[in-house]
């Protein structure tokens, strides 16, 4: 049987929480983006769009299970797209295809990932070197996905030399949203934003642009947009410091006043993430490290000497670490939460050594 043709239906983009507004999506984070770390996100606030984690690639694999998870057991009322990362076409295109099976909003590219063990291998921003694999890769992705089909990518590998090239490949094969995140990948994590080249990626595709870089409030996302002119905003890690942010987004751009979040509101937050990324047979003492990955950014905003930090590096236990909460948090419950991170309060260790992969662990722990 020949297949339906696709309906322009199937390539529209769902709609936003609040249709007219710009677009928000929590940008795709490995180790943290997961379903419990979703469920959470929407718990605050969802953003209009999720990501998965990426989903591996190569001649053996199989979508990963805990990432299907997100997909399969996503309660959170908000699509999720799929994302890849990969370089050799028969195997994307099986795996695109497998996913589909499953209820994704899309299935996203991955052409960003700076980690040198993955752009040496020549996939995830490794490919920005190579506009004619893209051409090739975008093709073949096109043809295999009648529905959604969106690219996240940064400006370039070590200059946007090939930025134009690449976005005018965007536009022939149709793709239906793309997110930038201004940086290369030589840039990594830590410089400033080119928000220009974003702009400059607006004017030149026929799609929708989601907007990805430091977007660390309400306030800046409104800048960010009126800036590139995007589309919508696309937040990684000032949506674990600050999960409140895509409800905060809605009510700035909406011209209602932004939510203030008091200290007793991010205790209880912590709380929440501490019970819903448990994982029983995950030792107490690894809990407690992996939370100290999402409380380093959680910091950024408590205080502007970095006391928290201080203290939080330090616990060892549940007990240890909800004790130096209530310290930092409850001595001054109603005290707002810093809208903006602290100048010069950053996650360790520093984000622009080189880093073995895309994970909290290297990135940011
Ligand atoms: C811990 C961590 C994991 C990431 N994993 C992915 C990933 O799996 N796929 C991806 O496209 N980008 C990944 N990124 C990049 C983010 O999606 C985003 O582009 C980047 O953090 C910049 O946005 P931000 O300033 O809002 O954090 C990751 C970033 C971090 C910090």
């Amino acid at each position: 049987m020949i297949p339906a043709a696709p309906s322009a239906d199937s390539r529209r983009l769902p709609a936003g929480l609040e249709p007219g507004l710009p677009l928000t999506a929590l940008a795709p984070m490995q180790d943290v983006t997961d379903l419990p770390f979703m469920r959470v996100s929407a718990h605050y606030g969802a953003p209009d769009f999720f990501f998965t984690e990426f989903f591996r690639v190569h001649g053996q694999s199989r979508p990963e299970k805990h990432i299907l998870r997100s997909i399969t057991e996503n309660r959170t009322g908000r699509p999720v797209f799929a994302q890849l990362i990969g370089e050799h076409i028969p195997d994307m295109v099986r795996t695109a295809r497998e996913l589909l099976q499953y209820p994704v909003a899309g299935i996203d590219l991955n052409l960003g990932c700076p980690a040198p063990k993955i752009y040496k291998k020549n996939v995830g921003g490794g490919l920005l070197r190579d506009p004619a694999k893209i051409d090739a890769l975008l093709g073949a992705l096109r043809a295999a996905v009648p529905g959604r089909f969106t690219v996240k990518m940064r400006v370039g590998f070590d200059s946007p030399a090939n930025f134009e090239a690449i976005l005018r490949l965007i536009d022939q094969h149709g793709v239906d949203l793309l997110s930038v995140h201004g940086r290369t990948v030589k840039e990594m994590y830590r410089s400033d934003v080119h928000y220009d080249l974003i702009a400059a990626a607006v004017r030149h595709v026929r799609c929708p642009v989601l907007a990805n870089g430091n977007v660390t409030s309400a306030a800046k996302a409104a800048a960010v947009l009126r800036e590139t002119g995007a589309a919508g905003v696309m937040i990684g890690r000032h949506a674990i410091r600050n999960p409140w942010i895509f409800r905060q987004i809605r009510e700035q751009l909406g011209g209602r006043p932004v939510s203030v979040i008091t200290l007793a509101e991010v205790r209880e937050y912590v709380s929440r993430l501490y019970h819903e990324t448990r994982q029983p047979a995950v030792p107490e003492t690894a809990h407690v490290a992996k939370m100290k990955k999402y409380l380093n950014f959680v910091g950024q905003g408590v205080d502007s000497a970095g006391a928290f930090l201080h203290d939080m590096r330090r616990a060892m236990t549940e007990a240890q670490l909800f004790a130096v909460c209530d310290t930092h948090l409850l001595a001054d419950p109603a005290k707002p939460f810093a809208a903006e991170p602290y100048p010069g309060i950053i996650a360790r260790p520093n984000c622009e050594t080189p880093v073995e992969s895309c994970s909290l662990d290297t990135v940011t722990a």
